[in-house]
């Protein structure tokens, strides 16, 4: 398990989506290493505070939600990680991931968008300010593989591909422009493999049992990854591997 040793000590952290499969094992992980001061758990459903683990709402359907978590996050200094593992591929029976373009629906479409791109950016807009400025700091928003558009080959989900293009297109804004004067700050596309978790759970049928990670171990590989990454990375999307997964 990472010890996140190429960041700052006492180190901060927030999670977004902290109770989703992967989120809530990212706040797990933070928690219990060594130096951490704080983890701020984000997400609809507040949870209790409980040790080192402040839990708060931030929906983004509200973005005054999403202004008053980073307000509440920076109350006792800069963070150091944000880690944005919220995510949408479907809702009930009404959105699910497109087979054809004749399954296109504008609803369905701007939902996706919302959570999977919209959200995050606002996320950025909010958390990037409270990011520290003097060390390795990193903002790390959880894409997927089939937002890539070089490596696509089957088509369909044509909402969730595009809106995590969408994201990753973000990603490389932010990078840019916080380059700019914060040489430090790291802004990267997470691909975390694919999840034993409820965004996965219909689609599970054709994965290797060695392919499909628990949430945990997902967790820990992209901590490695995140732990791994210098300034040049700023602006790309990795795998839970470490390899770069072209836009
Ligand atoms: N699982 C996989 O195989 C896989 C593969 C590739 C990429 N990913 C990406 O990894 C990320 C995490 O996925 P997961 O598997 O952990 O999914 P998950 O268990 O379904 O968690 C999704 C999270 O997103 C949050 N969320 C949904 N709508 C929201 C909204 N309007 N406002 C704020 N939060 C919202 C959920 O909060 P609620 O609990 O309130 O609904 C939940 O915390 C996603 O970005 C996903 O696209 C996952």
């Amino acid at each position: 398990m990472t010890k996140l040793a190429s960041f700052g000590r006492p180190l901060r952290a927030a999670v977004i989506g902290a109770s989703g499969g992967i989120g809530g094992a990212f706040v797990q992980h933070l928690c219990g290493l060594e130096g951490v001061d704080v983890v701020y758990a984000f997400s609809r459903r507040a949870a209790p505070k409980t040790g080192n683990c402040v839990a708060a709402s931030l929906d983004y359907d509200d973005e005054d939600s999403i202004a008053a978590a980073a307000s509440l996050a920076k109350e006792d200094g800069p963070l150091d990680l944000v880690l944005v593992a919220s995510g949408l591929l479907h809702e009930g029976p009404g959105l699910q991931p497109e087979k054809s373009f004749r399954s296109l629906d504008a609803g369905n479409l701007a939902r996706s968008f919302h959570v999977n791109a919209i959200g995050p950016a606002l996320a950025a807009k909010h958390f990037l300010p409270i990011l520290a400025r003097d060390r390795k700091a990193v903002f790390a928003a959880l894409s997927a593989r089939v937002g890539s558009i070089g490596d696509n080959r089957l088509g369909g989900w044509y909402g969730y591909r595009a809106a995590k293009a969408a994201l990753n297109m973000t990603i490389r804004c932010l990078a840019i422009e916080v380059a700019r004067n914060r040489k430090e700050m790291i802004c990267v596309g997470l691909h975390p493999g694919t999840v034993d978790s409820q965004l996965s759970k219909p689609f599970q049928g054709g994965v290797a049992e060695d392919k499909l990670f628990a949430p945990e171990t997902a967790a820990g590989h992209l901590l490695e990854v995140v732990d791994g990454l210098a300034a040049g990375d700023s602006g790309k999307v990795f795998a839970w591997d470490g390899k770069e997964i072209p836009f």
